[in-house]
């Protein structure tokens, strides 16, 4: 059975990564700082899958919190990055309608929360969407050449030229593609590098979560090609378990490509 470790596998599209990898018989790790198994805003369908995960704790920063992990893996996944610089905003994004009013509450009117013991590192581009990737991307690299194998190493990208996308979260996601596809050893790595636009959860409707109302709107500027389609994170998820068997899968994949029928 292959391991996959996937960082960030509470996240938004992580989770959602490791339910197909879990449907397609690997054996699945989650980091995350918290360890938490993740949230669903809709509870319309059992979840068996989330028992069949091992929801462990580690930092990003921190590679002796996840060393240990890695060993034997198959594959890792980085699923982890922000939009904005500072954590607010992934709150907001993330929370049912009905609980809106709270979430604004706390992050504008009292203010954010003391900082997670875990948060080793300020939350700019720079260290969540690059460092903090290669980081991960070289301590792969080494447990490989270790244990003489090659491990597939995914990261989550971002498609460029969306509107009222920050150019700083780009050129962050640029810089570390770039560390992952020529500074890595392909002896050891095989790198694939997802570039989604908008994602949203296909499970989620209106009053789950604003994700669902911001698809409709990039589905509309779709219509008059100024941007990639919203894509689910189940099809994002499908599109990159499915690479995983094949060693000849390595690369950038567009959202162009994300958004096709995935091949079983
Ligand atoms: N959402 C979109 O529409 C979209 C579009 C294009 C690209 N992307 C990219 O897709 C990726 C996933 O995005 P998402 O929206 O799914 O993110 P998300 O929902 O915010 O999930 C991020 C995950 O990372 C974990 N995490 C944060 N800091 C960590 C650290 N230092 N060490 C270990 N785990 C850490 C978080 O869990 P804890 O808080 O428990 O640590 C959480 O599980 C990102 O790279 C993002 O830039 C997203």
């Amino acid at each position: 059975m292959s391991k996959i470790v996937v960082f960030g596998g509470n996240g938004l599209l992580g989770k959602r990564i490791c339910q197909e990898s879990v449907n397609r018989g690997l054996k699945v790790y989650s980091i995350t700082r918290s360890g938490k198994t993740p949230t669903f805003n809709s509870p319309a369908k059992p979840n068996e899958w989330v028992d069949k995960v091992n929801w462990l704790k580690g930092d990003l920063f921190d590679p002796h919190s996840y060393k240990s992990v890695l060993m034997g893996a198959d594959h890792v996944v980085h699923s982890v990055g922000i939009l904005f610089e500072g954590a607010g905003y992934k709150k907001l994004a993330n929370a049912p309608i009905t609980s809106l009013p709270g979430v604004i509450w706390d992050e504008v009117c009292k203010g954010p929360e003391q900082p997670n013991p875990f948060e080793t590192e300020p939350l700019t581009y720079h260290n969540v969407n690059t460092r903090a990737a290669t980081l991960l991307c070289d301590t792969v690299s080494e447990v490989a050449k270790h244990t003489k194998s090659t491990i597939s190493f995914s990261y989550i990208s971002a498609h460029n030229g969306s509107p009222l996308i920050p150019q700083g979260y780009i050129d962050s996601k640029r810089a570390a593609e770039h560390h992952i596809l020529h500074h890595s050893d392909p002896e050891y790595v095989r790198p694939l590098i997802l570039r989604p636009g908008f994602m949203y959860d296909q499970e989620e409707g209106l009053l789950d979560n604003p994700r669902y109302a911001i698809s409709n709107v990039v589905g509309l500027g779709n219509c008059f090609g100024m941007i990639p389609a919203p894509l689910t994170t189940q099809q994002v998820a499908a599109q990159l378990v499915s690479r995983l068997g094949d060693p000849q899968a390595c690369g950038v994949v567009s959202a162009d490509e994300l958004a096709k029928p995935v091949l079983v």
